[in-house]
């Protein structure tokens, strides 16, 4: 076979083709472009209904979150991450005995094998924190013999697996980057407890757990967001749910979805004082600037998140008078986005405008903000995945191509 050869098979096909396709597009489609005859496009899939779920429940107007029929506010109130995760795998709070064998799974799972820290400590230190999650789940696939077993059993033992080890990997970047050594889990603290001891090498007190328990809850799920929507349509194509969250990890750390907190947080400093709020928000609106940390595409009410982590954030912020100052800017701002957009475009603060600065207030380092969602959001991008695998349907939406049909190709020397 000669490569002369390979030329005139391509060439005899693509003459055969030509002559073989030649037409007007398929029917139903106009003849100038590839747009089915009564289509409309929602830009960003907005409305687009693409399953059905018993998973969880966000009603934008009313400003409802429910997992599993349970309200975010009672769960936020009553349970523990640990058993909330629980509800959204497996469909049911669980009994005692259930809960005692999930947690036993989760204290075997959050060690973390010596070559994912050795992969994340070749990496720079100067790497954003989400990259190097993704890095070190994409790592922790390659390592797992049973990853390519796309069975329902096999993918729930995987997301056990990853929601232990999110936070495992979370402290260890967050320690690594400030040249700390990682610090190994504590099989006799909560996962909240875990994450903040693995982050900071000090057990955290009650109340600190507390709050990072009840956000942890709060983030665990939240219907078909942008990375939530990115892990099932990788795991649509039966691949591997290692490979399915690492898509989601990157979706998450965009500043229009997680990535949000971390953006909200900058804005605060670099708002600087609540004198500064209205200047700064009549610039930024004459800039076309988003505020981050505000609008959400579902929620056209108040974020129920939000409600909750406002008043926290209230709290934290007492603990010293920078905290305070971020808060005192928060709420003016608040305030002012409310007064101008919440009625015009119904526009209030999302789940990011307060997380951001209760971990601020707890001395987490702002780039930690997002991988901290990622340790929740686990929780629901697994869940929905598993779900969705039960009765598979490759996603794989259209797009109208405006572009022409009937170009020319100029050879390199002739442009
Ligand atoms: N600040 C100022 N204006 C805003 C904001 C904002 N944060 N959000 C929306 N708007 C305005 C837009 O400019 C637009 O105005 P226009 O109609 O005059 O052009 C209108 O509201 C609609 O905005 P879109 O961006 O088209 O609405 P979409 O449904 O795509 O928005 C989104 C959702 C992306 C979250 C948006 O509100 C935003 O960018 N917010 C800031 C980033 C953020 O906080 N993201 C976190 C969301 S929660 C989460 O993912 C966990």
């Amino acid at each position: 076979m000669t490569k002369v050869e390979i030329d005139e098979l391509i060439k005899r096909v693509a003459v055969k083709a030509a002559l073989e396709t030649e037409g007007e597009p398929e029917p139903g489609l106009t003849s100038e472009i590839n747009w089915p005859v009564n289509a409309t496009i929602n830009r960003g899939l907005e409305g687009a209904i693409s399953n059905t779920t018993k998973i969880g429940y966000v009603n934008g107007a009313k400003g409802w979150l429910i997992y599993r029929g349970l309200n975010c506010f009672d769960l936020a109130e009553k349970s523990s991450f640990e058993e909330t995760t629980y509800l959204l795998l497996y469909g049911h709070l669980p009994s005692r005995a259930e809960l005692q064998g999930f947690n036993d799974k989760l204290i075997a799972y959050r060690i973390l094998p010596d070559a994912v820290l050795d992969v994340l400590k070749a990496m720079p230190k100067t790497s954003h924190p989400m990259s190097l999650l993704a890095t070190a789940v994409s790592a922790l696939g390659s390592l797992d013999d049973e990853a390519d077993d796309i069975s329902v059993t096999n993918e729930t033992e995987i997301a056990i697996k990853l929601t232990a080890r999110m936070a495992s990997i979370a402290g260890a970047i967050s320690r690594l980057r400030r040249n700390k050594e990682p610090v190994n889990p504590d099989p006799d603290l909560t996962h909240a407890a875990n994450f903040l001891y693995m982050m900071t090498g000090t057990k955290p007190d009650e109340a600190s757990e507390r709050i990072m328990d009840a956000s942890l809850i709060l983030h665990a799920d939240h219907g078909m967001n942008a990375s939530t929507f990115t892990t099932m349509v990788v795991n649509s194509s039966l691949s591997d749910m290692y490979s399915s969250v690492v898509a989601g990890i990157g979706s998450l750390k965009g500043s229009l979805h997680g990535g949000a907190n971390e953006a909200a947080l900058y804005i605060l400093e670099e708002i600087g004082s609540p004198e500064n709020v209205k200047p700064w928000f009549e610039k930024a609106r004459a800039e076309k600037r988003k505020v981050m940390g505000f609008g959400h595409r579902v929620y056209k009410a108040y974020d129920p998140r939000a409600r909750i982590l406002g008043p926290i954030a209230e709290l934290v912020a007492q603990k010293n008078s920078e905290s305070q100052k971020l808060y005192n800017i928060a709420i003016a701002l608040e305030k002012e986005v409310i007064e101008v957009l919440g009625a015009e475009k119904k526009i209030f603060p999302n789940v990011d405008f307060y997380s951001g600065l209760i971990y601020n207030a707890m001395s987490i380092q702002t780039v930690m903000f997002t991988p901290i969602f990622a340790v929740s959001r686990i929780a629901g991008w697994t869940a929905r995945a598993l779900e969705y695998l039960e009765d598979n349907r490759l996603f794989r939406p259209r797009a109208v191509y405006t572009g022409p049909i009937k170009a020319e190709y100029t050879p390199i020397q002739d442009r």
